[in-house]
């Protein structure tokens, strides 16, 4: 069901900083950042030749990573994405199996345009999963 691996996010404290870390010392493409304010983040995108790499600023007061930060104050993995080809296909599946989705169930647009969902870190070896819909 999953396909590539669409991108891992690392949440920071700063993502201009981040970002001039990977392009100053890995030599990496990074691209503009982007203010998305109903998720609670700013996003940059570090752009790999096999994959991409978020970084995750908190944006406003109840920003969703807020308290991932407290816990980790030096930034760290959020959560990583696989790319799937019918989103409500796969939630479905997901629920018929007995994961859990975040929120209300229905996917939100991300960043990029496209439908995504998040499924509970507990279902998944302790690690936050997010599943994106990109077209076959
Ligand atoms: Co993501």
């Amino acid at each position: 069901m999953i396909g590539r691996l669409n991108h891992v996010a690392i949440a920071v404290q700063n993502a201009g900083k981040a970002s001039d870390t990977y392009r100053d010392i890995l030599g990496a493409k990074i691209s503009a950042p982007q203010d998305l304010p109903e998720h609670g983040v700013r996003v940059v995108f570090v752009e790999l030749p096999n994959t991409k790499i978020e970084f995750l600023e908190p944006l406003g007061v109840n920003s969703p990573i807020a308290k991932f930060l407290e816990r980790n104050p030096d930034g760290g993995m959020h959560h990583i994405c696989y790319e799937v080809t019918d989103i409500r296909a796969a939630r479905d599946r997901l629920v018929a199996g007995g994961a859990r989705v975040l929120g209300d169930g229905e996917p939100k647009i991300g960043a990029h345009g496209n439908p995504v969902l998040f499924l509970h870190p507990k279902d998944f070896l302790g690690t936050l999963t997010e599943l994106e819909e990109v077209p076959a």
